[in-house]
């Protein structure tokens, strides 16, 4: 053998063909040595460093894929988040009388909170017990009877039970067994309302977001003795993340000043929006995950600018504007025009951006598994918000956090499910009349099915 290896290599045409053999074999494999190449650099690059070393971002892409557009997320988020932080709805002067209630969507779950008799404020699931049809169908309004309009079913501001015509012969029926489902509340010194959706026993209020609040109350914008002057929700067609960006402040600021010099007359209310656009006069405080609070340096003025998601791709925006001093009505209502504006203008702007992050995504979405872990590292650098942003990072984090602890569970915790209680036999009658009734009627308006998908 080695003397016909060697007879082989000492003849100079048998060198060229092996030359020509190596080379063709080089110009094949060369892509491949290039990719191997570009893929370790990729790990390199996406080996955690100090500045994301608790993301995990690795070739187990614990970054979600769907951040700005996937249902699934959303999902998640519903039972991560949503169902488990306090969030920040109203202020308490927004209910004057017993019986004022104002109705809200918190990522799909629709809440109302209302004015007792007691004066306590409460918050009960949107969601009749019978058949879940919606309880206050407008957005704002005053009642101590909440009436239903499907079969008549009436609850007390407790949420009580107090009507249910032709149930009351019903075997097993019992009325204290069919209360609305409440949900906790807290009333901070400020004056602002949270609510958390855990159907579990009550929570303890965040002491973050407690000292948060009581620093900012210092700004002189909110205090104990600050009052509701306007507020109004409107809707954008984006996913509800883009409000942490931190641009979003100047960018409302911004709108406000294009506001102002669209409004005419009256120069005690152009110097109020001329205090709150002045550089360098606000001071902004995050309220997480929703909320973003304003104070205006030497003006009695602040203002709440909540993200509430209504899916993945649209997000309810509300703005409330308080103040410590009474506010005339005409200058209530030019301030109400200027803040719509402005809130339309961020809308519309944040949809254009959101349009633009999505379709990135959503060819990120389309590639293959190499190149989209690529893709979303530079779509992270893109938007360094992202995962900077402290809240962001909060975000990703519970998630994280939940979804290793249904993996461990082996199935989805839904924090905010409620499970009817009282006699076995009605109940299982109201689910045959229910399926009847859907077979004979169809589904019903006012009633969605996701209102009972707690
Ligand atoms: S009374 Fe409310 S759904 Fe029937």
């Amino acid at each position: 053998m080695e003397s016909t290896d060697a007879s082989f290599f000492s003849s100079p045409g048998s060198i060229v063909v092996a030359l020509v053999t190596f080379v063709f074999l080089i110009h094949r494999a060369w892509p491949y040595l290039v990719q191997q190449k570009q893929s370790i650099e990729l790990d390199q690059s996406i080996a955690p460093t100090d500045k994301y070393s608790d993301l995990t971002v690795s070739k187990e892409p614990e970054i979600p894929e769907g951040w700005w557009t996937d249902r699934d997320i959303f999902e998640l988020e519903r039972r991560a988040l949503f169902s488990q932080k306090w969030i920040y709805l109203a202020h308490i002067t927004q209910f004057s009388k017993p019986g004022a209630y104002q109705s809200f969507d918190i990522a799909g779950y629709p809440v109302f909170l209302i004015r007792g008799k007691d004066e306590k404020i409460r918050a009960f699931h949107n969601v009749c017990r019978h058949r879940a049809y919606t309880i206050t169908r407008k957005e704002t309004g005053a009642s101590t009877v909440l009436g239903c309009r499907y079969h008549g079913w009436s609850y007390d501001t407790t949420g009580r039970l107090v009507k249910a015509p032709q149930f009351d012969e019903v075997p097993g029926f019992d009325k204290s067994q069919n209360s609305l489902f409440e949900v906790h509340t807290h009333t901070t010194d400020q004056g602002l309302v949270f609510v958390n959706l855990n159907a579990g026993n009550p929570v303890a209020f965040d002491s973050s977001t407690a000292s948060t609040l009581k620093d900012f109350a210092r700004t002189g914008a909110l205090s104990g003795r600050s009052a509701w002057v306007t507020g109004q929700t409107l809707s954008g067609n984006f996913n509800w993340k883009m409000s942490i960006k931190a641009c979003r402040l100047e960018s409302f600021t911004k709108h406000l000043e294009r506001g102002m010099s669209e409004i005419s007359g009256g120069s005690a209310i152009m110097k109020v929006v001329k205090n709150m656009t002045r550089k360098g006069s606000q001071k902004v405080t995050s309220v997480f995950p929703t909320t973003l609070l304003y104070s205006f340096s030497s003006m009695d003025f602040g203002l709440a600018l909540s993200f509430f998601p209504a899916s993945e791709m649209k997000t309810h925006i509300r703005y409330d504007l308080f103040s410590r001093s009474v506010v005339g009505q005409t200058e209530v209502q030019k301030l109400s025009d200027v803040l719509q504006k402005a809130t339309e203008d961020l809308a519309r702007e944040t949809e254009k951006e959101y349009s633009t992050v999505s379709k990135e995504q959503g060819s990120v979405a389309s590639q293959s598994r190499s190149l989209r872990q690529s893709s979303l590292i530079c779509l992270f650098s893109s938007f360094p918000f992202e995962f900077n942003n402290p809240c962001a990072r909060e975000i990703l984090s519970r998630l994280q956090q939940h979804t290793k602890l249904e993996r461990s569970q082996g199935g989805q915790i839904l924090p905010a499910m409620r499970k009817p209680e009282g006699s076995n036999l009605f109940q299982q009658a109201e689910k045959l009349c229910k399926e009847l009734d859907c077979v004979s009627n169809g589904s019903h308006n006012g009633t969605s099915s996701s209102a009972l998908d707690w």
